[in-house]
């Protein structure tokens, strides 16, 4: 029996066994992990989540906190039969992936956090946030974060790989204000949650875009250093030529680090 919700979940691809569970970053959907798990060898099951207000997940009436979406993703998980799972989630989604550690170590057999980090917001940050939060409600439209492309890709892609700036705004375009609004009070609320990941001993991965701006290299080594404080076995990947959507980017290289970690999961 579950308390919430469902959230809306897509078989990204179909295998058995452990899942990989996916989580988007904001303001993004499942969507975007679909060429990474495309890129996942065969036998491993990878499912996509729409965390709450995003793609085709509601809200529920729940008070913005990515403790909700944490629960909301527990809560539809074990509604699918999922006993436990390796939990991967970019930068918004590593940080619920950090909440679920926090909530329900034992559900969480190993985390992939990916262009993401552990620490809370500046004071700054924050601030931002809910300007973002209050222009979508005032304008009832998703103009306000429209232009993120160019800050989650990198330069190298601003080049080579303009052709996913159209399929980000694309995505961006289909949100709902209130969900992005949700979502930035959510993100703003949220704790240091380093010290999970120092208490956190199974497998880990930590992979980061080494041209992202948003959650850069320095925030990877701090996670990366805190896990291994909990004597668990922690990889750091850094991918070359990519920035804050390094799954979109170079979805191989994230698949082999994904991979990598499902196998250092099942021979723990
Ligand atoms: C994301 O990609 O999810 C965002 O950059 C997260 C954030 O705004 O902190």
């Amino acid at each position: 029996m579950t308390r919430t919700t469902p959230l809306n979940t897509i078989d990204l691809r179909v295998g058995g066994g452990l899942p990989l569970v996916l989580l988007h970053g904001f303001p993004l959907d499942l969507r975007m992990w679909a060429p990474c798990a495309a890129a996942l060898p065969p036998s491993i099951r990878a499912i996509g989540v729409d965390l709450p207000g995003a793609g085709h997940s509601d809200l529920d009436g729940a008070r913005p906190s990515l403790e909700n979406s944490a629960e909301r993703v527990h809560d539809t998980l074990r509604e699918l039969g999922v006993g436990n799972a390796i939990i991967v989630g970019l930068s918004m989604g590593g940080y619920v992936a950090l909440a679920l550690a926090d909530l329900y170590p034992g559900f969480v057999a190993g985390l992939g956090l990916v262009d993401t980090k552990s620490v809370a917001d500046t004071d700054e940050a924050r601030a931002n946030r809910r300007r973002i939060a209050s222009a979508v409600e005032e304008t009832q439209t998703v103009d306000a974060v429209l232009g993120m492309p160019a800050a989650l890709l990198s330069d190298t892609s601003a080049v080579e790989r303009r052709h996913l700036f159209p399929v980000l705004e694309s995505w961006i375009h289909s949100q709902s204000p209130a969900g992005i609004a949700w979502m930035q009070r959510a993100m703003a609320a949220r704790p240091d949650r380093t010290a999970v990941l120092e208490k956190y001993d199974a497998p880990v991965a930590v992979v980061v875009g080494a041209q992202d701006k948003l959650a850069p290299r320095a925030e990877a080594e701090h996670m990366a250093a805190a896990a291994r404080m909990a004597g668990g076995n922690v990889t750091l990947t850094e991918v070359p030529d990519v920035g804050h959507m390094a799954p979109v980017e170079d979805p191989e290289t994230v698949a082999l680090a994904l991979a990598d970690l499902h196998r250092r999961v099942r021979f723990r």
